[in-house]
Protein backbone atom coordinates (compact mmCIF):
# COMPACT_ATOMS: atom_id res chain seq x y z
CA UNK A 1 0.00 0.00 0.00
CA UNK A 2 2.82 2.19 0.86
CA UNK A 3 6.26 1.07 -1.13
CA UNK A 4 9.44 2.99 -1.25
CA UNK A 5 12.46 2.38 -3.54
CA UNK A 6 15.49 3.72 -3.25
CA UNK A 7 14.13 6.59 -2.24
CA UNK A 8 16.89 9.47 -2.10
CA UNK A 9 17.21 13.52 -1.10
CA UNK A 10 19.70 15.35 -1.22
CA UNK A 11 19.48 18.57 -0.14
CA UNK A 12 21.54 22.15 -1.37
CA UNK A 13 22.83 24.50 0.87
CA UNK A 14 24.11 27.51 -0.19
CA UNK A 15 27.92 28.22 1.18
CA UNK A 16 28.36 32.13 2.23
CA UNK A 17 31.55 33.70 0.60
CA UNK A 18 33.39 35.86 2.03
CA UNK A 19 33.74 37.81 -1.20
CA UNK A 20 29.79 39.33 -1.54
CA UNK A 21 30.38 39.40 -5.44
CA UNK A 22 31.92 36.11 -5.65
CA UNK A 23 29.07 35.26 -3.45
CA UNK A 24 26.30 36.40 -5.53
CA UNK A 25 27.21 35.19 -9.01
CA UNK A 26 29.16 32.26 -8.16
CA UNK A 27 27.35 30.90 -5.55
CA UNK A 28 29.09 27.42 -3.80
CA UNK A 29 26.37 25.05 -3.19
CA UNK A 30 27.06 22.35 -0.52
CA UNK A 31 24.84 18.86 -0.85
CA UNK A 32 24.07 16.85 2.09
CA UNK A 33 22.63 13.65 1.38
CA UNK A 34 19.82 13.35 3.69
CA UNK A 35 18.14 9.98 2.27
CA UNK A 36 20.22 7.60 0.50
CA UNK A 37 18.36 4.75 -1.61
CA UNK A 38 15.99 3.31 0.73
CA UNK A 39 13.17 1.01 0.27
CA UNK A 40 10.33 -0.12 2.37
CA UNK A 41 6.78 -1.21 2.43
CA UNK A 42 4.07 -0.68 4.83
CA UNK A 43 0.68 -2.87 4.42
CA UNK A 44 -3.04 -1.49 5.40
CA UNK A 45 -3.46 -0.92 9.44
CA UNK A 46 0.22 -1.35 10.09
CA UNK A 47 1.89 1.08 12.47
CA UNK A 48 5.58 1.00 12.31
CA UNK A 49 7.99 2.73 14.05
CA UNK A 50 10.18 4.84 12.73
CA UNK A 51 13.50 5.67 14.83
CA UNK A 52 17.31 7.14 14.57
CA UNK A 53 19.23 10.03 16.02
CA UNK A 54 19.19 13.50 15.05
CA UNK A 55 19.16 14.11 11.17
CA UNK A 56 18.96 10.32 10.26
CA UNK A 57 16.49 11.33 7.76
CA UNK A 58 13.13 10.70 9.47
CA UNK A 59 11.36 14.03 9.41
CA UNK A 60 12.95 14.19 5.67
CA UNK A 61 11.52 10.64 5.26
CA UNK A 62 7.84 11.98 6.11
CA UNK A 63 8.01 15.01 4.31
CA UNK A 64 8.49 13.21 0.77
CA UNK A 65 5.52 10.59 2.05
CA UNK A 66 2.72 13.13 2.81
CA UNK A 67 4.02 15.14 -0.53
CA UNK A 68 5.73 18.43 1.27
CA UNK A 69 9.01 17.67 -0.16
CA UNK A 70 10.27 16.35 -3.71
CA UNK A 71 12.70 13.43 -3.50
CA UNK A 72 15.91 13.79 -5.56
CA UNK A 73 15.90 10.19 -6.89
CA UNK A 74 14.01 6.88 -6.62
CA UNK A 75 10.06 5.95 -6.21
CA UNK A 76 6.88 6.44 -3.37
CA UNK A 77 3.50 5.30 -4.46
CA UNK A 78 0.76 5.15 -1.92
CA UNK A 79 -2.52 3.29 -3.12
CA UNK A 80 -1.52 4.58 -6.35
CA UNK A 81 -0.77 8.01 -6.08
CA UNK A 82 2.93 10.55 -6.56
CA UNK A 83 2.53 12.20 -3.10
CA UNK A 84 4.06 14.96 -4.72
CA UNK A 85 1.32 15.69 -7.54
CA UNK A 86 -1.01 16.77 -3.67
CA UNK A 87 -4.09 15.04 -5.82
CA UNK A 88 -7.20 16.12 -3.20
CA UNK A 89 -7.75 13.03 -3.16
CA UNK A 90 -4.64 11.58 -2.23
CA UNK A 91 -4.40 14.88 0.61
CA UNK A 92 -8.12 13.70 1.83
CA UNK A 93 -6.36 10.69 3.31
CA UNK A 94 -3.63 11.85 4.93
CA UNK A 95 -2.46 13.82 8.02
CA UNK A 96 0.96 14.82 9.23
CA UNK A 97 1.40 15.50 12.64
CA UNK A 98 4.76 17.04 13.98
CA UNK A 99 5.19 17.24 17.58
CA UNK A 100 6.31 20.57 17.25
CA UNK A 101 4.46 22.41 14.86
CA UNK A 102 1.45 23.84 15.04
CA UNK A 103 -1.87 24.87 13.53
CA UNK A 104 -4.15 26.08 16.39
CA UNK A 105 -4.93 29.29 16.61
CA UNK A 106 -3.73 30.73 19.83
CA UNK A 107 -6.73 33.06 20.58
CA UNK A 108 -9.14 30.69 19.77
CA UNK A 109 -10.95 27.60 21.08
CA UNK A 110 -9.62 24.41 19.37
CA UNK A 111 -13.19 24.17 17.93
CA UNK A 112 -12.58 26.62 15.52
CA UNK A 113 -9.97 25.10 14.32
CA UNK A 114 -11.69 21.96 13.80
CA UNK A 115 -14.72 23.85 12.07
CA UNK A 116 -11.87 25.65 9.96
CA UNK A 117 -10.69 22.03 8.81
CA UNK A 118 -14.09 20.50 8.51
CA UNK A 119 -14.54 23.08 5.67
CA UNK A 120 -11.27 22.32 4.36
CA UNK A 121 -11.86 18.85 4.06
CA UNK A 122 -15.51 19.13 3.40
CA UNK A 123 -16.60 17.05 6.03
CA UNK A 124 -20.64 16.70 6.43
CA UNK A 125 -21.38 18.03 9.94
CA UNK A 126 -22.89 14.98 11.25
CA UNK A 127 -19.09 13.07 10.81
CA UNK A 128 -17.44 16.26 11.97
CA UNK A 129 -19.85 16.02 15.09
CA UNK A 130 -19.33 12.26 15.43
CA UNK A 131 -15.40 12.65 14.83
CA UNK A 132 -15.44 15.57 17.21
CA UNK A 133 -16.82 13.20 20.09
CA UNK A 134 -15.14 9.81 19.77
CA UNK A 135 -11.84 11.75 19.29
CA UNK A 136 -12.42 14.26 22.93
CA UNK A 137 -13.58 11.39 24.39
CA UNK A 138 -10.75 9.02 23.38
CA UNK A 139 -8.37 12.10 24.27
CA UNK A 140 -10.43 13.02 27.32
CA UNK A 141 -11.09 17.01 26.59
CA UNK A 142 -14.42 17.07 25.67
CA UNK A 143 -14.21 20.17 27.65
CA UNK A 144 -11.26 21.81 26.59
CA UNK A 145 -12.44 22.28 23.01
CA UNK A 146 -14.02 25.28 23.85
CA UNK A 147 -11.10 27.01 25.78
CA UNK A 148 -9.08 29.38 24.22
CA UNK A 149 -5.61 27.88 22.96
CA UNK A 150 -3.32 29.68 25.31
CA UNK A 151 -4.84 28.83 28.26
CA UNK A 152 -4.43 25.15 27.57
CA UNK A 153 -1.29 23.36 28.98
CA UNK A 154 1.54 21.94 26.44
CA UNK A 155 -0.29 18.92 26.59
CA UNK A 156 -3.95 19.64 26.46
CA UNK A 157 -2.69 21.72 23.25
CA UNK A 158 -1.40 18.33 21.76
CA UNK A 159 -4.81 16.78 22.35
CA UNK A 160 -6.45 19.51 20.22
CA UNK A 161 -3.58 19.49 17.71
CA UNK A 162 -4.27 15.53 17.08
CA UNK A 163 -8.01 15.82 17.00
CA UNK A 164 -7.81 19.07 14.54
CA UNK A 165 -5.69 16.92 12.51
CA UNK A 166 -7.78 14.06 12.34
CA UNK A 167 -10.82 15.55 11.63
CA UNK A 168 -10.79 14.50 7.69
CA UNK A 169 -10.56 11.04 9.34
CA UNK A 170 -7.42 10.24 6.94
CA UNK A 171 -6.70 6.45 6.50
CA UNK A 172 -2.94 7.24 6.81
CA UNK A 173 -1.28 9.34 9.62
CA UNK A 174 2.15 10.24 9.79
CA UNK A 175 3.34 11.27 13.11
CA UNK A 176 6.42 12.98 13.68
CA UNK A 177 7.75 13.27 17.38
CA UNK A 178 4.14 13.53 18.60
CA UNK A 179 5.26 13.43 22.53
CA UNK A 180 8.43 15.58 21.96
CA UNK A 181 8.35 18.32 25.14
CA UNK A 182 5.34 16.79 26.83
CA UNK A 183 5.58 15.88 30.41
CA UNK A 184 5.53 11.87 31.10
CA UNK A 185 1.98 11.86 32.02
CA UNK A 186 0.96 13.56 28.31
CA UNK A 187 3.40 11.51 26.93
CA UNK A 188 1.53 8.98 28.11
CA UNK A 189 -1.45 9.92 26.92
CA UNK A 190 -0.58 11.03 23.80
CA UNK A 191 0.64 6.88 23.34
CA UNK A 192 -2.42 5.93 24.58
CA UNK A 193 -4.65 7.17 22.53
CA UNK A 194 -2.28 6.37 19.50
CA UNK A 195 -2.38 2.64 20.15
CA UNK A 196 -6.12 3.06 20.71
CA UNK A 197 -7.03 5.20 18.18
CA UNK A 198 -4.98 2.72 15.84
CA UNK A 199 -7.09 -0.66 16.63
CA UNK A 200 -10.57 1.12 16.84
CA UNK A 201 -10.63 2.91 13.21
CA UNK A 202 -7.87 0.38 11.81
CA UNK A 203 -5.04 3.05 10.62
CA UNK A 204 -1.67 2.90 8.88
CA UNK A 205 0.71 4.89 11.08
CA UNK A 206 4.02 6.14 10.82
CA UNK A 207 5.36 7.47 13.74
CA UNK A 208 8.71 8.76 14.49
CA UNK A 209 10.69 9.45 18.12
CA UNK A 210 13.69 9.53 19.43
CA UNK A 211 12.22 7.84 22.52
CA UNK A 212 12.58 3.79 22.94
CA UNK A 213 9.79 4.45 24.93
CA UNK A 214 7.15 5.49 22.51
CA UNK A 215 8.21 2.80 19.87
CA UNK A 216 8.22 -0.11 22.49
CA UNK A 217 4.68 0.77 23.48
CA UNK A 218 3.11 0.93 19.75
CA UNK A 219 4.66 -0.53 17.30
CA UNK A 220 5.42 -4.18 16.69
CA UNK A 221 7.72 -3.59 13.63
CA UNK A 222 10.73 -0.87 13.55
CA UNK A 223 12.52 0.38 10.93
CA UNK A 224 15.57 2.28 12.50
CA UNK A 225 17.72 4.84 9.92
CA UNK A 226 20.68 6.47 10.49
CA UNK A 227 21.97 9.19 8.10
CA UNK A 228 20.27 8.73 5.32
CA UNK A 229 20.15 4.72 5.23
CA UNK A 230 18.09 1.88 6.81
CA UNK A 231 20.32 0.23 9.50
CA UNK A 232 17.36 -2.65 10.28
CA UNK A 233 13.50 -2.98 9.59
CA UNK A 234 11.93 -5.80 11.75
CA UNK A 235 10.68 -6.36 14.93
CA UNK A 236 11.35 -4.69 18.06
CA UNK A 237 11.90 -7.78 20.45
CA UNK A 238 14.55 -8.43 17.96
CA UNK A 239 16.37 -5.40 17.45
CA UNK A 240 16.22 -5.16 21.46
CA UNK A 241 18.24 -8.40 21.97
CA UNK A 242 20.21 -7.85 19.14
CA UNK A 243 21.62 -4.40 19.84
CA UNK A 244 20.99 -3.67 23.65
CA UNK A 245 22.24 -5.40 26.41
CA UNK A 246 22.89 -2.60 29.17
CA UNK A 247 19.75 -1.49 31.09
CA UNK A 248 19.78 1.52 33.44
CA UNK A 249 18.78 1.01 37.84
CA UNK A 250 18.11 4.20 39.14
CA UNK A 251 17.27 4.41 43.25
CA UNK A 252 16.10 7.00 45.02
CA UNK A 253 18.13 7.25 48.64
CA UNK A 254 16.87 7.22 52.08
CA UNK A 255 19.59 9.33 53.31
CA UNK A 256 22.92 10.84 51.59
CA UNK A 257 25.81 8.77 51.41
CA UNK A 258 29.46 8.69 49.83
CA UNK A 259 29.53 8.41 45.93
CA UNK A 260 32.24 5.61 46.49
CA UNK A 261 30.15 3.63 48.24
CA UNK A 262 27.84 3.54 45.00
CA UNK A 263 30.34 3.61 42.54
CA UNK A 264 32.09 0.30 44.18
CA UNK A 265 28.81 -1.54 43.20
CA UNK A 266 28.94 -0.94 39.65
CA UNK A 267 29.22 1.65 36.51
CA UNK A 268 27.49 4.65 38.37
CA UNK A 269 26.32 7.42 35.37
CA UNK A 270 24.61 10.15 37.83
CA UNK A 271 24.46 10.82 41.30
CA UNK A 272 22.86 13.51 42.89
CA UNK A 273 21.24 13.16 45.96
CA UNK A 274 18.73 11.67 46.32
CA UNK A 275 19.09 10.29 42.86
CA UNK A 276 21.61 7.34 41.55
CA UNK A 277 21.79 5.55 38.43
CA UNK A 278 23.60 2.73 37.18
CA UNK A 279 24.28 0.95 34.16
CA UNK A 280 23.85 -2.72 34.19
CA UNK A 281 24.52 -5.34 31.81
CA UNK A 282 21.45 -7.48 30.94
CA UNK A 283 23.06 -10.80 32.09
CA UNK A 284 24.07 -9.06 35.29
CA UNK A 285 20.66 -7.09 36.37
CA UNK A 286 19.66 -9.85 38.89
CA UNK A 287 22.54 -9.76 40.55
CA UNK A 288 23.18 -6.09 40.78
CA UNK A 289 19.78 -5.06 42.16
CA UNK A 290 20.30 -7.79 45.26
CA UNK A 291 23.49 -6.17 45.97
CA UNK A 292 22.23 -3.09 45.61
CA UNK A 293 19.39 -4.08 48.06
CA UNK A 294 21.83 -5.27 50.47
CA UNK A 295 24.17 -2.50 50.54
CA UNK A 296 22.02 0.66 50.03
CA UNK A 297 19.13 2.12 51.87
CA UNK A 298 16.68 3.05 48.89
CA UNK A 299 12.94 4.22 48.81
CA UNK A 300 12.07 3.59 44.90
CA UNK A 301 13.89 1.71 42.23
CA UNK A 302 13.68 1.59 38.81
CA UNK A 303 14.76 -0.43 35.67
CA UNK A 304 14.93 1.79 32.57
CA UNK A 305 15.63 0.69 29.05
CA UNK A 306 18.63 2.15 26.85
CA UNK A 307 17.71 5.15 25.31
CA UNK A 308 17.25 4.28 21.36
CA UNK A 309 19.88 6.36 20.24
CA UNK A 310 22.62 4.09 22.37
CA UNK A 311 21.27 1.12 20.71
CA UNK A 312 21.23 2.81 17.52
CA UNK A 313 25.03 3.69 18.42
CA UNK A 314 26.31 0.20 18.79
CA UNK A 315 24.18 -0.85 15.32
CA UNK A 316 27.64 -0.10 13.83
N1 LIG B 1 15.72 22.13 4.54
C1 LIG B 1 16.91 21.56 4.70
N2 LIG B 1 17.99 22.07 4.09
C2 LIG B 1 19.20 21.50 4.24
N3 LIG B 1 19.44 20.40 4.98
C3 LIG B 1 18.40 19.84 5.61
C4 LIG B 1 17.08 20.40 5.51
N4 LIG B 1 16.25 19.63 6.26
C5 LIG B 1 17.03 18.65 6.79
N5 LIG B 1 18.30 18.77 6.39
C6 LIG B 1 19.41 17.85 6.72
O1 LIG B 1 19.07 16.55 6.29
C7 LIG B 1 19.44 15.57 7.24
C8 LIG B 1 18.19 14.80 7.69
O2 LIG B 1 17.34 15.68 8.41
P1 LIG B 1 15.94 15.23 9.02
O3 LIG B 1 15.27 16.44 9.54
O4 LIG B 1 15.21 14.41 8.05
O5 LIG B 1 16.42 14.30 10.22
P2 LIG B 1 15.58 13.69 11.42
O6 LIG B 1 15.88 12.24 11.44
O7 LIG B 1 14.17 14.09 11.35
O8 LIG B 1 16.31 14.37 12.67
P3 LIG B 1 15.67 14.84 14.07
O9 LIG B 1 15.63 13.62 14.91
O10 LIG B 1 16.70 15.81 14.59
O11 LIG B 1 14.34 15.45 13.83
C9 LIG B 1 20.16 16.33 8.34
O12 LIG B 1 21.52 16.27 8.08
C10 LIG B 1 19.63 17.73 8.22
O13 LIG B 1 20.57 18.65 8.70
MG1 LIG C 1 12.93 15.17 12.61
Amino acid sequence: MISVNNLSKVYKVHQRRSNLLADIFFRKYKEIVALDKVSFSIGENELVGFIGPNGAGKTTTLKILSGVLYPSSGNVNIWGFYPFDKKPDFLKQIAFIMGQRNQLVWDLPAIDTFKLNQAVYEVPENEFKKTVGELSELLDCRDLVYKPVKTLSMGERMKMELIAALIHQPKIIFLDEPTIGLDIFSQEAVRNFIKRYQQEFKKTIILTSHYLEDVKRLAKRLIVIDKGKILHDGNLKDILAKFSNEKFVSIILEKEIDETELSDIGQLVSYKFPKAVFKVKKNQLAEKISVISKKIPFADLNIEEERIEEVVKKMF
